[in-house]
């Protein structure tokens, strides 16, 4: 199944999940009416409300409360993104000023706990204890994520298990969280309902590896984010993790001080993707996603053949060769 293919499943939810996002968006406070419109416009991919509505229509049948918990987990996402791009002081997301770069980040933090809440508040409108608990424990498993990884920053000390500790929690959470709440929506056995918050946990990892391999890989012109940014906010990726252990003396010292200036300042961006194509690391990270993906589709092989199980299963391909 092609990803055109895949999207025409749910186009015309996905479009009905805009109105509502802008719905949920609005306020009578002009600076929230502002950024929310400017991040809503700034469009992204929209996987996150995609995967969730697959999965309701695996298991059951879209009605009004998926179209508003799949633009809940866009919100849930968008509000994420904010935060993180106030902590990776990152200047460009989605190809333009991120908000933080273009309001600052006192106003920004404000908007991205208004977004989490105004997420909380329209969720909590299902009265769904079982979606609530979800979605409370994937948010948190964000926050550790992040601050994980913040306290190995700038550290080169880092494992590979590490690494997808991080990954687990900051991304694939989510992606799970999407779809045992499209599964929840229609109607799942306790096993079916374990089996997908299994694919969206091994889907998330094949999302977070590839976006780690993008990183080293891919163009800002593309990606709508700049690239080489993982070492200069401090982070280890899963192929740098690779990197450092084979790598010599020497090249580990460059990958240390780039770490540590925070810059491609002593040591180049060339340097460093010079030990990346000698030591082979993305095609050892990308063999790592794989055996996610695989995973991935194994977990739906417990629903029935269905459009959606075929698309849910040719999804976690799509994501490993996506590249934006
Ligand atoms: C970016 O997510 C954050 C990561 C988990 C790496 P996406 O790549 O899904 O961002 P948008 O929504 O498409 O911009
Ligand atoms: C994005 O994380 C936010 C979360 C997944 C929680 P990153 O900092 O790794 O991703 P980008 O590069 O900013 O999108
Ligand atoms: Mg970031
Ligand atoms: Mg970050």
């Amino acid at each position: 199944m092609q990803p055109r293919e895949i999207f025409q499943l749910v186009k015309d939810e996905l479009r009905q999940v805009e109105g509502e996002f802008a719905r949920q968006r609005h306020s009578s406070v002009g600076t929230i009416e502002e950024i929310g419109k400017y991040l809503q416009e700034g469009g992204g991919k929209r996987i996150r409300p995609s995967l969730l509505l697959l999965c309701t229509k695996l298991c059951g049948q879209v009605n009004h409360s998926a179209i508003k918990l799949a633009a809940v987990v866009e919100f849930i996402h968008t509000a994420t993104l904010v935060h993180d791009d106030i902590i990776d002081g990152a200047r460009i997301r989605r190809g333009r000023s991120s908000a933080n770069h273009k309001w600052g980040n006192q106003v920004t933090v404000l908007v991205g706990d208004w977004l989490y809440m105004q997420s909380f508040y329209v969720a909590l409108q299902e009265r769904n204890f079982r979606i609530l608990d979800i979605l409370i424990d994937l948010t948190q498993r964000m926050v550790e994520g992040e601050l994980i990884q913040l306290s190995l920053d700038g550290s080169p000390k880092v494992s590979e298990q590490q690494v997808l500790d991080i990954a687990r929690r900051k991304t694939a959470h989510l992606f799970s969280g999407c779809a045992r709440i499209g599964g929840l929506l229609g109607r799942v056995s306790d096993e079916q309902e374990r089996a997908l918050g299994d694919y969206g946990l091994s889907l998330g990892l094949v999302f977070q590896v590839t976006d780690d391999i993008l990183d080293l890989s891919s163009s800002q012109r593309v990606l709508g984010k700049p690239v080489g940014s993982d070492l200069k906010e401090g982070k280890m990726t899963l192929p740098l993790v690779y990197a450092l252990q084979t790598c010599d003396r020497d090249e580990s010292r460059k990958i240390e001080t780039v770490l540590q200036e925070k810059a491609f300042r002593s040591v180049s961006k060339e340097e460093i993707l010079a030990i990346v194509t000698r030591y082979r690391v993305l095609q050892k990270a990308r063999k790592r996603a794989e055996e996610f993906a695989a995973r991935a589709e194994a977990a739906m092989e417990c629903f029935p053949p269905s459009p959606y199980r075929q698309a849910l299963q040719a999804i976690p391909r799509m994501i490993l060769d996506r590249d934006r």
